[in-house]
């Protein structure tokens, strides 16, 4: 894979584990290590999921950012669900409308090095999420 950006339909189970796979390549190609591919994984994992749980439907694009010195990856996800009726309590890993830990968008918050949400009530949510070599 030498493409600098892709595209991946999130609607069932198996898309997660695209996701989740195309994540790993992506980070291994530009020269991630270990430990941070395994964070991107989790995070889009997470992310993927929660497309899957609570919109139904949506999509992943990812992102190279070639600087001068450094390489950087962005993901974006984005759905035309419910949007997230609390996004700060979200953020604070206490909210969950799921039997799930509610820990899902703090964690990636905490695995990311940058994560924006742009989320409204009934129009849909788009996180985007960034992660530095
Ligand atoms: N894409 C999304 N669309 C609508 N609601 C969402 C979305 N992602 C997260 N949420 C809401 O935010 C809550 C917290 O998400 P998260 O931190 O991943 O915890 P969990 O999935 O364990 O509940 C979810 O329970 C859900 O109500
Ligand atoms: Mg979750």
């Amino acid at each position: 894979m030498s493409n600098h950006t892709g595209r991946i339909e999130i609607d069932s189970e198996d898309d997660i584990l695209k996701a989740r796979q195309t994540a790993r390549e992506v980070a291994e190609e530009i020269g991630l290590g270990t430990t941070d591919t395994t964070r991107i994984v989790t995070a889009v994992s997470e992310l993927a999921r929660n497309i899957y749980l609570y919109a139904g439907e949506g999509s992943m694009e990812w992102e190279r950012i070639p600087e001068q010195n450094r390489n950087g990856l962005t993901f974006v996800f984005e759905d035309e669900g419910p949007g997230i009726a609390d996004p700060e309590a979200a953020l604070d890993g206490e909210y969950s409308t799921s039997n799930g830990m509610g820990r899902g968008l703090s964690g990636t918050q905490t695995l990311m090095d940058d994560m924006e949400i742009e989320t409204e009530p009934g129009e849909g949510t788009t996180i985007r999420i960034r992660k530095w070599e």
